[in-house]
């Protein structure tokens, strides 16, 4: 049986201030199935760790850099993030692919280095709208996994499958489409890995999730949780996806 997780991702949003009051107001979530979440700016998360100490939710880091330390201007490492109580890493997120250029074979290294300084990757994976309409949408899926999974033992990680074409454009995938996608990730860490170990990895859904929509998501067998963006910037919305019931 796996968890349910539910993850807020705030992106570049918020001040300091606004993300301390943000995450105040989430600290009386009292969910203790489901296990939640926040990724807010690296500027704010210290603070916010001490915001939500005593509360459930638990704290992530929007990317790393695969070095330790260094000279590498602007970056952040692994060492960091665990000293403002970050259990969790994104990698790989569609806007960082986008916008960054990172690739499988560069996310392959951030995955290898959030696991050696005990951070426990997300890795995001996802077709764009021109490949899910060249019906390609499972070989890049397939190839991102393999890719950014290579020669990396079995650890405790999650996948987070976002279609580009659904991310902060308000149209969802459908829960046919999601599972469809969910369920092909899983036989690729069945076969990557074994059937027991893909058992236990959580696939999150990402791309316009609200409260309207994440009853019907979180009914399939393979959709473990999800990876919120925009409605996870209001306390009320994220805390309402957080008490979905399937
Ligand atoms: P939205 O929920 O705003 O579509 O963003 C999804 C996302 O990219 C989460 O990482």
């Amino acid at each position: 049986m796996r968890t349910r997780m539910i993850a807020g991702n705030w992106k570049m949003n918020t001040t300091l201030s606004e993300a301390t009051n943000l995450a105040e107001s989430l600290t009386s979530i009292s969910s203790p199935e489901t296990e939640v979440v926040i990724f807010p700016p690296f500027i704010s998360l210290g603070t916010v760790q001490n915001t939500v100490k005593n509360s459930q939710i638990k704290l992530g880091a929007q990317t790393i850099h695969h070095e330790p330390k260094g000279a590498y201007t602007g970056e952040i490492s692994g060492p960091m993030l665990k000293s403002v109580g970050c259990d969790y890493v994104l990698i790989g997120h569609s806007e960082r692919r986008q916008y960054f250029h990172e690739d499988n074979a560069l996310l392959n290294q951030k995955i290898r280095a959030a696991i050696s300084h005990q951070l426990i990757p997300i890795l995001c994976v996802g077709e764009s709208l021109a490949e899910r309409e060249n019906n390609i949408t499972l070989d890049v899926i397939k190839t991102q996994i393999l890719e950014a999974l290579a020669a990396i033992p079995y650890t405790n990680m999650v996948i987070a499958y976002e279609p580009v074409w659904a991310i902060g454009t308000g149209k969802v995938a459908s829960p046919e489409q999601a599972q469809e996608v969910h369920a092909f990730i899983r036989k690729i860490l069945s076969d990557h890995y074994d059937k027991m170990s893909a058992e236990k990895i959580r696939i999150l859904y990402g791309g316009s999730v609200t409260p309207q929509n994440s009853h019907s998501l979180f009914e399939k067998p393979d959709i473990d949780g999800a990876l919120v963006g925009g409605a996870s910037l209001s306390a009320e919305s994220f805390i309402n996806i957080i008490q979905t019931h399937s």
